[in-house]
């Protein structure tokens, strides 16, 4: 640095110490700063097996779109992020690649992903309809045309309760769940859509041998309150307490630590924690927290940089990396 760059530097802190005034550490971590050096930039993460592909960072980027105008796009820019920076990829509903092959292309992501794990997705209510006609082999069908590498089952009976046009359940999940395991040999993600599962529903999932359970936890992305949106005036008012049910990242990351404090053990083989992580702390604090195969997801701040360009989607992702290498430098959960 040169000394009109340094003095450069010393006005820009002058200024901007006026608009710097912290008012709250993070609650979460202790800052220890004296015992290591900077991150290098390296991973210091081992690559983790998801569906028998590697993640190299422990970070996933959750279920969104398709069939929908911008999806092709979005989904492209997606894979080729997730490709560049070794993380996986949960496709949005694949439920209009059942009814018409010519929305395969927004989903056909694999070009772009290169060897990233890749999940394709399908909701409760559909598997429901697909097991009573027989009609399961349609999904392993689907899963290979978009060389998938296993299937993310979404189960969302709140936001189907709140839309007029939703799919009833005449199953319960975890039935439906179960005969999905027994017809289609895949690898299977269970996820919710932002409302998070209650310690029973939770349980009972970990219990299986899945290969992840994503939380979809309360606190971001709001299913309920963006189908109480959608319905009339007078029905939003009816709605919208059921929008502020549902289960924190934190709070389900609690049951999971007392029932492993007693010595159980899941049977499913990561847990991704998920719904409503702002940022690489979030994310961070939860792959500290939780024991066993962790990775982190987020949707809803992957598709702010996503809609506006590869660009911005690529400099979003270097920048939560950056943080996270960081992070694992520097901080130690306080508990
Ligand atoms: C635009 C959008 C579309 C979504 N579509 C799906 C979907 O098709 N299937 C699914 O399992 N989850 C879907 N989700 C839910 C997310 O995967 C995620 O569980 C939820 O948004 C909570 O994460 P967030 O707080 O990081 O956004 C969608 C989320 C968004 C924002």
């Amino acid at each position: 640095m040169n000394d009109t760059q340094l003095s450069s530097r010393k006005a820009d802190h002058i200024e901007l110490a006026f608009s710097a005034q912290t008012l709250q550490a993070d609650p979460r971590f202790y800052y220890e700063p004296m015992a290591v050096p900077h991150p290098t930039g390296e991973h210091p993460w081992e690559p983790l097996e998801m569906a028998g592909r590697r993640l190299l960072i422990p970070w996933w980027i959750s279920s969104m779109t398709g069939g929908e105008a911008r999806a092709k796009y979005i989904n492209e820019r997606l894979a080729t992020a997730a490709a560049k920076y070794g993380l996986g990829m949960g496709l949005g509903s694949c439920r209009p690649v059942l009814e018409d092959p010519r929305t395969h292309p927004d989903f056909a992501v694999r070009k772009f992903l290169g060897d990233q794990p890749l999940m394709a997705n399908l909701g409760v209510a559909q598997l429901e309809h697909l097991a009573a006609v027989d009609q399961l082999y349609k999904v392993v069908e689907m899963v290979k045309s978009l060389e998938a590498d296993g299937l993310i089952v979404h189960i969302n009976p709140l936001q189907e309760w709140a839309q007029p046009e939703g799919d009833r359940l005449l199953q319960a999940p975890i039935d439906t769940l179960k005969r999905v395991m027994d017809a289609v040999k895949l690898p299977l993600m269970v996820k919710e859509v932002g409302q998070g599962f209650g310690p029973k529903s939770l349980k009972a999932l970990l219990e299986l041998p899945l290969e992840a359970v994503e939380f979809g936890a309360y606190g971001g992305t709001n299913f309920a309150l963006i189908e109480a949106m959608r319905a009339s005036e007078s029905d939003f008012e009816g709605l919208k307490p059921a929008a502020e049910l549902g289960h924190t990242a934190e709070e389900m990351g609690d049951w999971i630590r007392q029932w492993s404090a007693q010595s159980w053990k899941p049977q499913t083989r990561v847990l991704v924690a998920s719904g409503g992580l702002r940022h690489f702390l979030d994310g961070y604090y939860h792959l500290k927290r939780l024991p066993g195969n962790v990775i982190y997801a987020q949707a809803w701040a992957f598709l702010k940089p996503a809609l506006q360009s590869q660009e911005a989607l690529n400099a979003y992702c270097e920048s939560q990396i950056k943080g996270l290498q960081m992070a694992h430098q520097y901080l130690d959960l306080r508990e």
